[in-house]
């Protein structure tokens, strides 16, 4: 990885990213980012946030939303990130990202914001519910982001166009008002970046997939990954194999791959002559085994919910120290005084 001015002055890179609260994350949400965010965290300088504002654009039912807040923060924890190396926070307890928010707002166009996919998306499936929040949802992003002067994201495919956007509004605003943000880089890894459905292979492994077949979640029992595994959609050819048209045991090798360390040749060589059955087992069995850890480091941080609380506490500390430093400089920068 290159990057900017950060490292010239030889610090660390700063990597930044969130999740939503909006229940408990799936396999692909592992996969794609958590798994790399722990990477990371042992590499960079890290800010990693549970996005509660940005749950608010489905509306959800405050008890549930205050609970799930709290067990997407213990999932932070229980994936192995370090609270004292890492600024691990609860992103609506750092004012400055609301507010950097509005300030971005007004630096994005209508007509690239109409452009998002996942806008378009979510407006089509939950036509009774197309709010101003789920329009700019991409420029709270971009407040996220930017506050930290964060070099790299990392994401799932499925927020590359929000990293576009972010990048572009940062530009825009440097272009405009003088030199302010980092530009930011997403990081996507090669395999895990978008795990698919295993009822559909063509549609990506979703947290709102009213199937629970389709996904896993994070917190499943063994004997509920292997039922789901062994019922995932394949295809009639019966050979382990990487190729087009092959999407779901595209998509099990994927994700036997990301949790083995295995390559694409040597999965196919593990399964020669072997039946779809063996391999699914083989998925569940591997996917068991790399959840096992954050399953039990859930439950005990769980049964300790002031821990929890304090520690975000201390987390959203940090992140304010540094968001606002930006904020002010950004403030400064459009005029408002300060
Ligand atoms: P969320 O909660 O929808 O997703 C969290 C992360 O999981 C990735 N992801 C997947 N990766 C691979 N396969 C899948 N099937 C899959 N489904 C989801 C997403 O790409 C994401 O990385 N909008 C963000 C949250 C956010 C954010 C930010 C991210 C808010 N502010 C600032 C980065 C920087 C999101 O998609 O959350």
């Amino acid at each position: 990885m290159e990057n900017t001015a950060s490292q010239k002055k030889g610090k660390k890179p700063v990597v930044l990213s969130c999740i939503q609260p909006t229940s408990v994350p799936t396999l692909g949400n592992y996969l794609g980012a958590l798994k790399n965010w722990k990477k990371m965290s042992e590499e960079y300088d890290c800010v990693f946030a549970v996005a509660d504002l940005h749950a608010l654009t489905v509306h959800p039912e405050p008890a549930k939303l205050r609970q799930q807040i709290l067990e997407m923060y213990a999932i932070m924890l229980s994936i192995g990130l370090d609270p004292e190396k890492n600024i691990t926070f609860i992103q609506s307890q750092v004012h400055a990202h609301a507010e950097l928010a509005w300030i971005l707002n007004c630096y994005t166009q209508f007509g690239e914001a109409s452009r998002m996919t996942q806008f378009k998306e979510k407006s089509q499936k939950h036509a009774d519910n197309i709010n101003v929040g789920l329009f700019s949802y991409p420029v709270l992003m971009a407040a996220d982001i930017l506050l930290y002067q964060a070099n790299y994201v990392p994401v799932g495919a499925d927020q590359k166009q929000h990293l576009e956007i972010a990048r572009d509004i940062a530009a825009r605003f440097n272009q405009i008002r003088g030199e302010t943000f980092t530009l930011p880089e997403p990081y996507i890894a090669k395999v895990g970046a978008k795990v698919m459905s295993l009822q559909d292979p063509t549609q990506k492994m979703s947290k709102s997939d009213p199937n629970p077949k389709a996904s896993i979640s994070l917190l499943d029992t063994p004997d509920v990954i292997i039922k789901k595994f062994k019922s995932a959609v394949t295809d009639s050819e019966a050979c382990v194999r990487y190729a087009e048209g092959k999407d779901g045991i595209n998509n099990l090798m994927g994700i036997y791959s990301c949790c083995t360390g295995l390559d694409f040749d040597q999965i196919e060589k593990e399964f020669e002559g072997k039946g779809y059955g063996d391999f699914k087992v083989k998925v569940a069995q591997a996917v068991i085994e790399e959840l096992k850890p954050v399953q039990e480091n859930f439950s005990r941080y769980m049964s300790d919910k002031a821990y929890l609380l304090d520690t975000a506490k201390k987390g959203a500390e940090k992140a304010e120290a540094i968001a606002a430093r930006t904020l002010y400089k950004a403030k400064k920068k459009v005029g408002l005084p300060i």
